[in-house]
């Protein structure tokens, strides 16, 4: 069995996307993939409740109980490793990790970012493009590397940026496509190394 490890620090509906699509399209009996746990590094993530539901393991490790970012990273490291991931999943998870985490998980670690890739790494994409007049955003999975937001691309989307759009508007536009892409990257992810 292969196993999928994704983390999370909010909503999780990404993560929750990757899941059903993995139940409705079987990949346990296809790729022998499951997802194995999901963590969140804040306690509060209502992703916690969602992954509950669809009756995966969920386990809360805090970064606020670690003096370093080392010392949250290895501790995280430590839980992933109990699950012997053949790939770990961010989906929505908010912290820069240190290159000894990033370097471990080489080749094995995605990210989805809500921009259209190498435009608008960082925060606040969306804002910044609605104050740039951008005609079109979208989203970006990739490879996860030392640099932040950079990596090989696997997948993007894009939508339309419309008038009178406001940073939560183009967000949820955004987001229903990256309930599509994310579950296809990972799905490929295992399908073409099968
Ligand atoms: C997504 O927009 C993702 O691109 C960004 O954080 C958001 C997470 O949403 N990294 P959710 O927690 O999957 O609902």
């Amino acid at each position: 069995m292969k196993n999928i490890v994704i983390l999370i620090s909010g909503g999780g509906s990404n993560m929750a996307a990757i899941a059903q699509t993995a139940r409705k399209e079987g990949w346990q009996g296809k790729f022998g993939v499951r997802i194995a746990a999901v963590i969140s590094n804040r306690p509060e993530a209502k992703g916690l409740a969602l992954a509950n539901a669809l009756g995966i393991g969920t386990e809360v490790l805090s970064h606020r109980d670690f003096d370093s970012r080392e010392a949250f990273d290895a501790a995280l490291m430590a839980r992933i490793e109990v699950h012997s991931p053949s790939l770990v999943v961010l989906a929505g998870f908010m912290r820069i990790l240190t290159p000894g985490f990033v370097r471990h998980y080489a080749g094995r670690l995605l990210n989805i970012h809500p921009s259209l890739l190498p435009a608008f790494t960082g925060l606040h994409t969306h804002q910044r493009a609605i104050d740039l007049g951008c005609k079109v955003a979208g989203t970006t999975v990739h490879q996860v590397t030392a640099e932040l937001d950079h990596g090989d691309i696997l997948a993007q989307a894009a939508v339309p940026v419309l008038p009178g759009d406001t940073a939560d508007l183009l967000a949820a536009r955004v987001l229903t496509q990256e309930h599509l892409i994310y579950p296809q990257a990972v799905r490929s992810f295992f399908a073409d190394s099968a």
